[in-house]
């Protein structure tokens, strides 16, 4: 991809030196930058390193003498806008429609057909305030496309979610903005492994690394598609998805699903995540009841685990879905099968969880995280074989953008 126009806008935080890598790597991937810099921003990266990252004039005062009209114009010149650091001042300005400085004028005079942006950065006290939080579902309503913070230490040294994207997680979701693909999929893709505590610092789960969902997420979102990655807690995130959600247990798995399949008419689910076979229904030490998830079992105890099978989620997700007509993909991991082993596999699946496609791929068969001999089976008898993450991720992209399109339910 090359040669987009970008207008990018910094406010006042210290991930200001990320936003300079972002832009870094746009102009060497060949787009046009503009960088528009609140007086904040400029107390935290100087004029001259942006002057000198876009080879253009940094703009910054509304009523600059011979510039006075800037606002409009970039806002005509720019394919997409991003604003990058977007601190919680001005998420909270954009959502209150003031336009009193430039950055606030482009939000307002921004050609709504195109791409806007923000990447939120700041301490996770001020993204959890409701004024933030309702700013950012008032600017989402309105059109605005939020990269997902992450979570982790922020500049001011305290930990939780507000953690601005790394430079090629904006880059990407500034490229996947711009991207056209011939019909834009609202797509969810659950992905890593459910974990169920046994006390408060144990858990029983699965090896699941969550890999190949996020490649997967990130290949449909960067060939422009709408994508929200569900994926459990401390597995690999995607770049450029525009929601990204973590769960922990079975539980936390369903209940995210039940209530974003039920907001949003997803054209398609990727059902990737490893969910347990099992929850704990109780454990025992010395025949007395370990209250849930507290505390930690004397490491010399012979704790009894007591598990329970837990519902196959695949069967209902077509139920729970707003759109009725939604395409479900699922997943079969099998171990040592011959073909018709597999062949008997894949069509059980079919059969209880009325899936459109199924992906099944055997663990005697995995090599390294790349590799990933596959075979995706569609629901009429085809086979379409794949060897490697990329290129099921990139298949599962041909084959769902190809089948007709699902009626959305009515809201
Ligand atoms: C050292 C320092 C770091 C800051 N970092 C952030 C930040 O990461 N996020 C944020 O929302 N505000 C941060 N602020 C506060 C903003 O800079 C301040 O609210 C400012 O008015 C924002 O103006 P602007 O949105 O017009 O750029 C920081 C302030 C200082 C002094």
């Amino acid at each position: 991809m090359s040669g987009y126009n970008i207008a990018f806008v910094l406010t006042g935080s210290v991930a200001g030196f990320k936003a300079c890598d972002a832009i870094s790597r746009l102009v060497q991937q060949g787009h046009r930058v503009k960088a528009v810099a609140t007086e904040s921003a400029l107390r935290f990266v100087g004029t001259a390193t942006l002057e000198g990252l876009t080879g253009s004039r940094v703009l910054t005062d509304l009523f600059e003498p011979g510039a006075a009209l800037e606002h409009i114009q970039l806002s005509r010149w720019a394919d997409a806008v991003v604003v990058c650091p977007a601190t919680a001042n001005t998420i909270n300005r954009f959502a209150a429609g003031l336009a009193d400085n430039l950055a606030g004028a482009i939000y307002l005079a921004h050609d709504r057909s195109k791409p806007f942006l923000m990447a939120p950065a700041m301490n996770p006290e001020m993204w959890s305030h409701p004024a933030t939080r309702e700013a950012v579902a008032r600017l989402g309503g309105w059109g605005v496309r939020f990269i997902p913070v992450g979570e982790g230490r922020t500049a001011c040294g305290e930990v939780g979610e507000g953690r601005m994207a790394e430079p090629p997680e904006i880059v990407a979701a500034i490229e996947a903005s711009l991207a056209r693909p011939a019909r834009r999929l609202r797509v969810l893709v659950t992905s890593g492994g459910t974990a169920e505590p046994i006390d408060g610092v144990r858990v029983i789960t699965n090896l699941s690394t969550g890999g190949t969902g996020a490649a997967i997420a990130d290949t449909l979102a960067r060939m422009g598609h709408n994508v929200s990655l569900l994926r459990a807690r401390g597995s690999e995130r995607a770049q450029a998805v525009r929601h990204d959600e973590t769960f922990v247990t079975f539980a936390d798995l369903d209940f995210a699903l039940s209530r974003l399949l039920s907001s949003e008419p997803y054209d398609a689910i990727v059902h990737c995540a490893a969910v347990g076979d099992f929850s704990v229904a109780g454990v025992e030490v010395g025949g007395s009841a370990v209250p849930p998830r507290s505390g930690k079992i004397d490491s010399d105890s012979a704790p009894v685990v007591r598990l329970r099978p837990n519902p196959k989620l695949v069967d209902g997700l077509r139920a729970r879905s707003r759109n009725e007509s939604i395409r479900v993909v699922a997943f079969k991991l099998t171990h040592g099968e011959d073909r018709a082993g597999a062949a008997r596999a894949v069509e059980a699946l079919f059969a209880h969880s009325g899936a459109d496609l199924v992906v099944q791929n055997d663990l005697a068969e995995r090599r390294g995280p790349e590799e990933f001999p596959s075979v995706i089976h569609t629901a009429d008898g085809g086979e379409v074989r794949c060897a490697t993450r990329s290129g099921l991720a990139s298949e599962l992209e041909r084959i769902l953008s190809s089948m007709p399109a699902a009626e959305a339910a009515p809201a």
